[in-house]
């Protein structure tokens, strides 16, 4: 397939700042896939707080470091060509893959790295495959550092079970995480809003706090235990140490996946001083091995993906739009096939 003289619709932004309303639908060449890498044809790309994050310029100048820049990490489709000297991958293979920090994800063709691409299983809906390189692979990283054993399906495997808490558990990481913890048999305490108990209890959590309350603010739990592990995803603005280290046990552990520069401060004071509870701050970079791990489990029914809302890649700035406002149940997923 020769792709350097044909084009494909995509949605980018050429400066920091300005939010959905900044972003532009364009046409642009399809890009040629370089040596190790896909050309995937796009079925659904997932939009995920970092993408807004980067525009805002929090990782301002490195990330991005050219414009105009065509964001979303979170890449599913289907090979469509292959880049010099890949062989784990033909035309026709249906993947998910991340391709970080060049994004490109908004729009009809998307490259990634063969290496950070996985085959997506044929039980595997595009839209819910998009869903899982950062949320789930960055749920199954943070339990695995916090120590969470997640030998899922035998009651905690080899490992002790522990009182998990997951905060923001509505949310894309937040939903895998307690489903994570759960399947392997730990005790899930959970935060989100009022209006998605239910849906947090049903993934597994068998504890759920609402964030609203001076209960769920303390993070609580209701029948007084403490936590080994904190999966802590909730976008609190500098929410200190001094909240996690009363409901923690002995030796409990918070993956922080919104670090400030506190908490890599209270992280450092904590080696030199050999806290047994430790605040680990954690930012992850998903392999192909953990995607092929989640897709699996997606597959077996042993994990499934909420979907807050689905969006055309003509109306991408809704969706958009929806990861700011930091209420989505779920993730948020564009779609890139035939629009009506
Ligand atoms: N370090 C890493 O490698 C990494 C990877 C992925 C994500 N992250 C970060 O992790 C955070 C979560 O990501 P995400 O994709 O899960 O976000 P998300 O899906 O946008 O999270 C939205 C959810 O958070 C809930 N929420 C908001 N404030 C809350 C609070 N104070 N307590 C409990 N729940 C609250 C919301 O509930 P309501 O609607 O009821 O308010 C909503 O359901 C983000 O800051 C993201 O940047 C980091």
């Amino acid at each position: 397939m020769a792709t350097s003289s044909r084009r494909m619709r995509a949605v980018q932004y050429d400066k920091y700042g300005g939010g959905a309303q900044a972003l532009k639908h364009v046409e642009v060449p399809i890009p040629t896939p370089k040596k190790g890498e896909v050309l995937i044809k796009m079925e659904a790309g997932s939009i995920n707080q970092v993408d807004w994050k980067f525009q805002k310029g929090v990782a301002r100048p490195f990330m991005p470091n050219k414009f105009p820049f065509i964001p979303v990490y979170d890449l599913a489709g289907e090979v469509v060509e292959l880049g010099r000297g890949v062989s784990s991958f033909k035309v026709g293979d249906k993947v998910i893959a991340i391709n970080f920090p060049g994004g490109g994800g908004l729009a009809e063709y998307a490259v990634a790295q063969a290496s950070r691409t996985a085959p997506r299983p044929p039980e595997v809906s595009a839209a819910v495959g998009a869903c899982l390189p950062i949320a789930a692979v960055t749920a199954l990283v943070a339990l695995r550092t916090a120590g969470v054993s997640l030998d899922a399906g035998d009651g905690g495997g080899g490992g002790a079970k522990k009182n998990v808490l997951v905060t923001a558990a509505s949310g894309g990481v937040g939903h895998f995480a307690v489903q994570l913890a759960s399947a392997a048999g730990h005790r899930v305490t959970a935060t989100c809003g009022a209006r998605n108990a239910g849906l947090v209890g049903g993934l597994g959590a068998d504890e759920v706090l609402d964030y609203a309350t001076p209960e769920g603010a303390a993070l609580r739990s209701p029948s007084g235990r403490r936590y080994d592990a904190v999966v802590h995803c909730a976008a609190v603005a500098g929410l200190p140490w001094s909240a996690f280290a009363p409901v923690l046990a002995d030796a409990g552990v918070v993956v922080d996946l919104t670090p400030g520069a506190a908490a890599f401060a209270t992280a450092l004071r904590q080696r030199v001083t050999f806290s047994r509870k430790r605040l680990v701050p954690l930012f992850v970079s998903p392999t192909k091995e953990d995607m092929e791990l989640v897709a699996g489990m997606v597959a077996e029914g042993k994990l499934r993906a909420v979907i807050e809302s689905r969006h055309p890649l003509s109306r991408a700035e809704e969706g958009w739009a929806r990861s700011m406002a930091g209420h989505a149940t779920g993730k948020i997923i564009v779609e890139m096939g035939d629009e009506q």
